[in-house]
């Protein structure tokens, strides 16, 4: 049987499932945040932002709807950009007294992810490990239902708030790892795309790399009907892998990135761009949600996790970090040449939706062709030069495939088997592009 090109095989997974994430979408649409909340029987809610973003328009649009609908509010500004798992227990002490049946967040994907944590071990109070992501750790399913989590992404990137999955830095580890449940997906999403108009273009760069990969990497993952069938429908991976649904997202997405991203970059002022920007991580996270991603993000994991001394423009200067969609693009021309070889027709009309020029390119030519576009456009949004350009080279290869190697559940969606030997390629590969 097919269904819209996919080959089910005998004994394969033969359906896959479409997660809705709940949106609305528009300017203006955060000022009904306490509406909202108020419809879901909730009283006292905790909001979560970052010490940068309180103080600003966003923030004080929630509040006001809060109070404006009779809901007590209370601000929890702590969230540590790229969270870790000392930051995650401490806003899981604050969720934990504050006795909220409501949440709500409001930032980047950082300020979101933190709000999932805390909300979860608030409500099923355990070691961090107990639902953290095997083999790092003891990877248990969340026992029940979670209160209401309304989240508002005020970057055009990450697509948390169309995800079940938390991510932060084991700090003992120096690896990233997560949380990843379908009941962590938030409530509702309001997503305001002009929260997007004072970013710094660093940030605009790096959240609209990380929409860009998520989009590559929902469709060109391994397809669904490639995995096993499950013993019973409750036991389907969230990373089902791609499949018709996510594949109207992602494909959207990659015209709009095409389209919009070097100008959402460099133009602060041209609101279709950055806007238009916002609408693309929407349906990007929706396919990601819906397919998982791959290789680029479990590299990204050790990417980050191992960093020596990169601080970005942009970004917090007080500590070395790398932003999550800068270590994750820095993989991804690496990964995508060798990945083309499994469907070259899938990564040359990547590239057409990115705004290459595919005339001529044969299947051959695929992943040249993918990369040479992504890498395109990162020399046009003045990103690092691959892995070597945030500070890594030849004698951190090992380190770097250790930490992404672990990362199981990325890479088992690659669309090829990679073991080390395979991954250490890959980070060769990714050491410089220019
Ligand atoms: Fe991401």
């Amino acid at each position: 049987m097919t269904c819209c090109h996919y080959v089910v095989v005998e004994g394969n997974e033969s359906a896959f499932s479409v997660d809705p994430s709940s949106i609305a979408f528009g300017a203006g649409v955060l000022a009904e945040a306490g509406e909202h909340l108020r419809a879901l029987s909730c009283r006292r809610a905790a909001v979560f932002t970052d010490a940068t973003l309180a103080a600003l328009e966003p923030v004080e649009t929630v509040l006001r709807s809060l109070r404006a609908a009779g809901i007590e509010a209370e601000v929890y500004m702590d969230v540590h950009v790229e969270p870790t798992d000392m930051s995650f227990r401490a806003a899981t002490e604050f969720a934990s007294a504050g006795r909220f049946d409501g949440y709500i967040s409001v930032g980047g994907g950082s300020v979101i992810d933190t709000c999932k944590a805390a909300l979860l071990y608030a409500t099923y109070p355990a070691e961090l490990r107990t639902y953290v992501n095997a083999p790092i750790g003891d990877g248990k399913p969340i026992p029940g239902a979670l209160p209401p989590h309304i989240a508002c992404p005020t970057t055009c990137g990450t697509g948390s708030e169309c995800t079940g999955i938390a991510v932060f830095d084991d700090l003992k580890l120096k690896a990233k790892t997560g949380i990843a449940s379908r009941r962590l997906r938030p409530t509702l999403a309001l997503i305001d795309p002009t929260c997007t108009r004072t970013l710094p273009s660093m940030v605009v760069a790096a959240s609209g790399f990380d929409v860009l990969s998520h989009a590559l990497e929902s469709f060109t993952a391994r397809p669904y009907t490639a995995r096993a069938r499950p013993e019973k429908p409750s036991l389907r991976p969230m990373s089902q892998g791609r499949n018709p649904w996510s594949d109207v997202g992602a494909l959207e997405a990659l015209r709009i990135a095409g389209k919009y991203f070097v100008r959402a970059v460099s133009d602060a002022s041209d609101r279709e761009a950055r806007e238009s920007l916002s609408w693309g991580a929407t349906l990007a996270g929706i396919a990601f949600g819906n397919a998982g991603v791959h290789l680029p993000h479990a590299m990204s994991y050790a990417v980050a996790g191992l960093v020596r001394d990169y601080k970005c423009p942009g970004y917090p200067q007080h500590e070395a970090m790398i932003p999550h969609g800068i270590s994750v693009v820095v993989n991804a021309p690496s990964v995508f040449r060798v990945t083309a070889s499994t469907s070259p027709e899938r990564h040359i009309e990547a590239a057409a939706a990115l705004g290459a020029d595919v005339h001529g390119v044969g299947p051959g030519d695929a992943g040249a062709c993918l990369s040479g576009r992504v890498i395109e456009l990162m020399r046009a949004a003045g990103v690092p030069n691959g892995v070597g350009g945030v500070g890594y080279g030849e004698g951190d290869l090992d380190a770097l495939t250790r930490g992404s190697i672990m990362q199981k559940r990325l890479v088992d969606n690659a669309p090829m088997p990679i073991d080390d030997a395979a991954m250490r390629s890959l980070f060769r590969g990714a050491l410089a592009y220019w």
